[in-house]
């Protein structure tokens, strides 16, 4: 009985803003029977600029939010987040969590044929090393090339997804990578994907863009499975959507991106309740 309502509860997944949502995507995609409670901390995005102190700070209060909530397990569903302050939280919680930088980063290592890695994300995500730290452990033979794209962001928060404008910075940031010859580019922030066409176009076909948002709904299946905390009720989802600030511009942009229908989504102080 215990067990039963462990495994129904929901799987807190939270990120600085829109971001996370691309990883929500995947999960409700890969494991639909789970319910989802999702943060975005959009009053104080962006953390990619934020120093690792600050970060660890923000992260501590949503996951005391989402423990509250009592969710079962937690995805780190940014980047910066996962590179600063997965290891520091995870020794302060009793629930698994998992961040999104590891899952993506093994498929490349494991994947590339040539050794040669392109990882872009926020500045502090790629100064941090996390990607280098385990593409090299995972496989000591590559080379990793970082590459730090603060503009797409808030391009992408501009809902400037298929613009010129962002053609022409995916063109600045990323032809030096492919002058690398690199055969893997890592989306290493979880906005990228969203401009995944127009990487794709800048890039051409033959260099892999893994996605990070895909490998980590893989990775939280094979968690809740080792931690016997699959959902396996074919009782209806129940998710819930929270922000810091801006909740209907949030639940505009949700509802473009996932397969559900966002009906509400909450506005809260995260300062206050986590
Ligand atoms: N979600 C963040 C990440 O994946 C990007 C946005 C931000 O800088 O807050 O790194």
């Amino acid at each position: 009985m215990v067990v039963d309502m462990v495994n129904k509860a929901p799987i807190g997944v939270f990120d600085s803003g829109v971001g996370g949502l691309t990883v929500v995507k995947e999960i409700m995609n890969q494991i639909p029977g789970e319910s989802i409670i999702y943060f975005g901390d959009t009053a104080r995005l962006p953390y990619g600029s934020k120093s690792k102190k600050t970060v660890i700070r923000y992260t501590r209060q949503i996951v005391h939010f989402l423990m509250q909530k009592n969710v079962k397990a937690i995805v780190i569903a940014c980047n910066t987040a996962s590179a600063f302050a997965l290891e520091t939280v995870k020794s302060e919680i009793d629930i698994p969590i998992i961040g999104v930088v590891k899952p993506g980063a093994k498929v490349a290592a494991e994947t590339t044929k040539n050794g040669r890695i392109g990882v872009i994300g926020t500045e502090g995500t790629i100064q941090s090393g996390i990607y280098s730290q385990i593409l090299s452990k995972t496989n000591p033979k590559v080379e990793v090339f970082g590459k730090a794209c603060p503009l797409f962001v808030p391009l992408v928060e501009e809902g400037l997804i298929d613009d010129p404008v962002t053609y022409e910075m995916t063109r600045r940031y990323i032809s030096g990578l492919v002058d690398k010859d690199i055969d893997t580019l890592v989306l290493g922030c979880t906005h990228y994907p969203l401009l995944r066409k127009t990487i794709r176009k800048v890039v051409g076909n033959d260099i892999n863009l893994v996605n990070p948002a895909y490998e980590t709904a893989k990775s939280l299946t094979q968690v809740l499975s080792t931690y016997g905390l699959y959902n396996d009720s074919i009782a209806k989802t129940n998710h819930k959507f929270y922000v810091s600030d801006g909740a209907e511009k949030f639940k505009s942009f949700a509802n473009t991106i996932l397969p559900c229908e966002v009906v509400e989504t909450k506005d809260i102080n995260i300062e206050e309740l986590g």
